[in-house]
């Protein structure tokens, strides 16, 4: 194995610390895959078109194909994995059961990771925003309109958790 093309990397992944060395061609999304073995995150075009493996770095959505592993040395990463709590599902992933904004669920990953990043930044987007938003993700199955919908009503539900949280801080 030639030691010149590999690296060592130091990363927090869903709230915990991973050392590692990687070979320096290995993309984020076959790091967390395949070395990890969190595979919640799926692979479908590998150029950056399809938006399937979407993930946050340092909070915000990237194409873990197009990234290398060895670009999210000291990063902070977080993966579908990290959404739901135990048993209880995230409000994201409540909405697009009750929308069945999903059929095989390959791209879901990827449209739920995207939102996460675009809600925090925007809670309150307009209709077009919102589908602006999820126009970088690319479903085979659902015809958008259920996807839509589970995350109008997302984004609803992160609000009401929202505000409950402060009253609670209150
Ligand atoms: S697999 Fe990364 S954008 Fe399609
Ligand atoms: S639910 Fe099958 S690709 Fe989107």
């Amino acid at each position: 194995m030639d030691k010149r093309r590999r690296r060592q990397i130091q990363v927090t992944v869903n709230g915990q610390s991973v050392r590692r060395e990687v070979d320096v061609r290995l993309t984020v999304a076959d790091f967390i895959r395949h070395e990890l073995f969190l595979t919640g995150t799926h692979l479908g075009c590998e150029h950056g078109v399809c938006g399937a493996c979407t993930i946050l770095v340092d909070d915000r959505a990237v194409r873990g194909c197009l990234m290398l592993a060895v670009q999210t040395d000291g990063a902070e990463i977080r993966t579908v994995e990290s959404l739901a709590q135990g048993d209880t599902a995230h409000p994201l992933q409540e909405a697009f059961q009750d929308h069945h904004g999903l059929q095989c669920g390959y791209c879901t990953a990827g449209i739920l990771m995207t939102l996460v990043d675009f809600l925090a930044n925007n809670p309150t987007p307009e209709e077009s925003e919102l589908k602006n938003a999820l126009s970088g993700n690319l479903c085979r199955c659902t015809g958008y309109q259920n996807i839509f919908s589970a995350a109008k009503d997302g984004a609803e539900r992160l609000r009401i958790e929202e505000h409950s949280d402060d009253d609670i801080r209150r």
